[in-house]
C-alpha cells in the first residue's frame, strides 16, 4: 500500500515548478506589453516635425545677374529678373498643379511643360490652364550687400527692387 504523505511531498516540487514557469511567462508577458507601451507612448507624445529648407533664399550680389536677364534657381524654385526698372524675383512654380517651369530664352517666355501654361518674363499669364500669374516675392539687399529673397511673402507684381 503506497503512503499518501510520501506520494504528495513527491509531487509538490513539480506543481511548483509548473505554476513559476507560468508565474514567469505572465510577468515576461507583461514586461513585454509594458515596454511597447512606454515606447509608442513616446513616441506619440514626442513632437512630429518636419524640417524644411529655409524660405529665405541668398541669391547672391546684384552685379552677378545681367540687364534684361532671367535666371533660374532650380533647389528653391525662383526666377531672379534683373530688368531696366530693377530686381524682381518670381516663383518658378506654375500656378495650375505646382510644376517647376522653365525660361525659353529664344522665345522670351517662361513656359510650364506639364499642361502648356505660359507667362510673360514679369509672370503674367499668356495661355494655358494656370488660374493665376506667377507671383512676384519679396526682395532686398541684406547687410553683406547680396540679394535675398523670402519664397514665403508674395508682393503686388511691378514691385521692383532699385539698387
Ligand atoms: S502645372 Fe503648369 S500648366 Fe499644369
Amino acid at each position: 500500500m503506497p503512503d499518501a504523505t510520501l506520494e504528495l511531498t513527491h509531487k509538490l516540487p513539480a506543481e511548483l515548478d509548473r505554476r513559476a514557469f507560468f508565474t514567469k511567462i505572465g510577468l515576461g508577458s507583461l514586461s513585454i506589453a509594458a515596454a511597447g507601451t512606454i515606447v509608442f507612448s513616446y513616441e506619440y507624445l514626442s513632437p512630429n516635425v518636419l524640417y524644411e529648407p529655409s524660405a529665405i533664399v541668398n541669391v547672391g550680389k546684384p552685379e552677378n545677374f545681367a540687364v534684361n536677364s532671367v535666371t533660374m534657381d532650380v533647389n528653391s524654385g525662383i526666377y531672379l529678373v534683373r530688368a531696366e526698372e530693377g530686381y524682381f524675383a518670381l516663383s518658378a512654380v506654375c500656378t495650375h498643379l505646382g510644376c517647376l517651369t522653365a525660361w525659353n530664352q529664344d522665345l522670351g517666355i517662361i513656359a510650364c511643360p506639364c499642361h502648356g501654361s505660359k507667362f510673360t518674363r514679369t509672370g503674367e499669364k499668356i495661355e494655358g490652364p494656370a488660374p493665376k500669374p506667377l507671383p512676384w516675392l519679396k526682395t532686398w539687399v541684406d547687410d553683406e550687400g547680396d540679394l535675398m529673397v523670402d519664397r514665403s511673402t508674395d508682393i503686388p507684381s511691378l514691385q521692383y527692387l532699385r539698387i
